[in-house]
């Protein structure tokens, strides 16, 4: 696994550095910035989604992240 990983995000178009491991959520809060989360972040509404370009820094999908992805949606 990588060292670093580079997470943007738009449309803000800032770019942060950080290690793996860590929420998107806490990626942001740790950056001073605000993600909208309409079920408060318990992972019951889906519409947290995000773009991953390099799936070798994430973490496999839990079941609860496939169930709200489209198929077109998953790598
Ligand atoms: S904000 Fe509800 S699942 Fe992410």
């Amino acid at each position: 696994m990588k060292k670093e990983i580079t997470v943007k995000f738009e449309p803000l178009g800032i770019r942060v550095s950080t290690k793996p491991g860590k929420t998107i959520f806490e990626i942001a809060k740790d950056n001073g910035l605000a993600i909208r989360s309409e079920c408060g972040r318990r992972d019951v509404c889906g519409k947290c989604k995000i773009i991953i370009h390099n799936m070798k820094v994430v973490s496999e999908l839990t079941e609860n992240e496939e169930k709200h992805l489209a198929k077109k949606e998953v790598p």
